[in-house]
């Protein structure tokens, strides 16, 4: 028996102020998407923007419904956007921005367990990493250089 240690290095900037030119733009494009949330119920903002290899950049939002887990999460409607429309092109990062509208949100939201698993697809598939910027509304942003960094023991297509 013996135990394995599973580490991750990620890199956090003090605030959006601190990125670099490319990503405050892609940024900004997940801040006005979030800013189109359909979030009536949890009253949390989502936006997320792809930056493809082709130059395209894909963005998408939470869209809840009355139905609770029929709602998807803004990551996940900005990823299979961009595998449906641009099934060649490789994702080069992905900006997310998360608010609550009742509370300030000044921490960096990390994108969900089912989230991570969708991304994850995509980056095993393309063979390149998908670097994945998070933050809340305002301070600090974290940058991931792979999203394996973020899921460690994923589950993909090797072992079916
Ligand atoms: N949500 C996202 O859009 N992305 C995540 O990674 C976490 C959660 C959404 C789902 C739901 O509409 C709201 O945030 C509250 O969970």
């Amino acid at each position: 028996m013996k135990d394995i240690k599973i580490e991750s290095t990620l890199t956090v900037y003090e605030d959006y102020n601190e990125l670099p030119k490319a990503v405050a733009s892609l940024m900004d494009q997940a801040i006005n998407i979030r800013l189109k949330a359909y979030a009536p119920y949890s009253e949390f903002l989502v936006g997320a923007a792809i930056l493809l290899d082709n130059g395209e950049v894909i963005t998408g939002n939470n869209q809840e419904n009355a139905s609770y887990p029929s709602g998807l999460c803004a990551e996940r409607t900005a990823i299979y956007y961009a595998g449906a429309n641009y099934p060649d092109a490789k994702i080069v990062m992905m900006a997310i921005t998360a608010g609550s509208l009742k509370q300030p949100t000044n921490s960096p939201i990390p994108p969900c367990g089912a989230c991570r698993q969708s991304i994850s697809e995509y980056e095993v598939n393309q063979d390149s990493p998908i670097e994945i910027y998070f933050m809340g509304t305002s301070g600090k942003v974290v940058k991931s250089n792979s999203l394996a960094n973020l899921l460690p023991l994923g589950f993909d297509r090797s072992f079916l």
